[in-house]
């Protein structure tokens, strides 16, 4: 009897222009382009495995062993039915000897090796390793972008997950969302001395959801509309080239302003989202300071923060200074001590949790 399943994992990505709003909140339709850099390595991964079988009366889904509903019209059926209507179209209509698996229910079960709640874009990995192991399952003849049509209507930052290194999400213009796809600016190898370090303010679930935050910015906020109108398109422009030209100074102050006007857009919002706490706002003083004795000292910027929708910091750093950031860090917060040490991690090119 032959088995068809397929295992396929996506890393967390970690934006550097952030995606907030949607201009088509059903097919997830950005409001604006976005760029991120995937952090790959073995730590904030999802691993998921997808079967087929004609015994199978329904389709299932287990996250972390625990089953998930697939509700129909919820982003998680929109996924697997997308992946099977690709099956047929690309596959089966094409030969008739191939075994019909579009036909088939799927049972998937997919596992974060990092804390599910702890604000770390698992969605983005998750959809990304979901599209990825039916990818596999159903042989599909398609590209890492066409995939990343898919992914995105799970969740928006998904998208980019499916490839490595630093990526653009093009918000596209075509109603269908036929052309709202990542694409790869640069391979990880381009500039493999960009590490990031995650420090984990706080693992609470976060207050706002970003699909209710977004929703609520774009109502209510008119920064946004100066947001994705004026600032975003030269951004992810100057970012683009500071990537390719490997000019670290240039992307640390885009990556630092884009954080900081996401968190603007959504304190413009009604009733305000408040993302950043106390330690967030320590860590980026600390950044701030580190930077202005760097150009002090004659060596330019060093480190970046970042921040999601949450407390939660992402340190874009290159690899000679990871090791005094990270010393830093501790040195500042020792009451925190413990669970930075845990928390923390590098990644990128040979990075390793410390
Ligand atoms: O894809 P979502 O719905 O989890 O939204 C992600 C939003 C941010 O993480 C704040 C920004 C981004 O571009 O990843």
């Amino acid at each position: 009897m032959t088995v068809y399943q397929a295992t396929a994992s996506a890393p967390v990505n970690i934006a550097c222009i952030k995606y907030w709003g949607k201009r088509d909140t059903k097919l997830i339709l950005p409001t604006n382009s976005s760029l991120s850099v995937t952090l790959d390595q073995d730590h904030l991964r999802s691993t998921t495995t997808s079967r087929a079988d004609p015994s199978f009366t329904h389709d299932r889904l287990w996250l972390n062993g625990k089953e998930e509903e697939i509700k129909e019209g919820g982003r998680l059926w929109t996924c697997i039915r997308e992946m099977k209507r690709l099956r047929k179209e690309e596959v089966e209509d094409k030969s008739s000897s191939e075994p019909k698996l579009s036909t088939y229910n799927v049972h998937i079960c997919s596992h974060n090796n990092f804390p599910t709640a702890a604000g770390l874009a698992s969605s983005a990995s998750g959809f990304a390793a979901l599209v990825s192991s039916l990818s596999h399952l159903y042989s599909l003849p398609v590209s890492s972008s066409t995939l990343s049509l898919i992914a995105r209507q799970g969740s928006g930052s998904a998208c980019r997950s499916l490839f490595g290194g630093f990526v653009a999400w093009q918000m596209g213009s075509n109603p269908s969302g036929s052309d709202s796809l990542a694409l790869q600016i640069a391979p990880q190898s381009h500039w493999p001395d960009i590490h990031a370090l995650i420090c984990i303010v706080s693992d609470d679930k976060k207050g706002t959801s970003s699909t209710s935050g977004m929703q609520r910015t774009v109502e209510t906020s008119s920064l946004l509309h100066h947001r994705i109108k004026t600032v975003v398109p030269h951004r992810m422009e100057t970012i683009s080239k500071a990537i390719q030209e490997k000019d670290f100074d240039t992307f640390a102050k885009v990556t630092m302003a884009d954080s900081n006007q996401f968190h603007a857009v959504a304190l413009d919002t009604e009733p305000p989202i408040f993302y950043l706490n106390d330690v967030s706002r320590a860590i980026i003083a600390l950044v701030v300071e580190y930077n202005r004795l760097g150009v002090e000292e004659g060596k330019g910027y060093r480190a970046a923060y970042t921040y999601d929708a949450g407390p939660n910091a992402v340190i874009y750093a290159k690899k000679e200074n990871v090791k005094e950031i990270l010393e830093l860090v501790v040195e500042y917060f020792p009451q925190r001590e413990g669970a930075f040490k845990d928390a923390f991690g590098l990644f990128g090119g040979g990075g390793k949790v410390v």
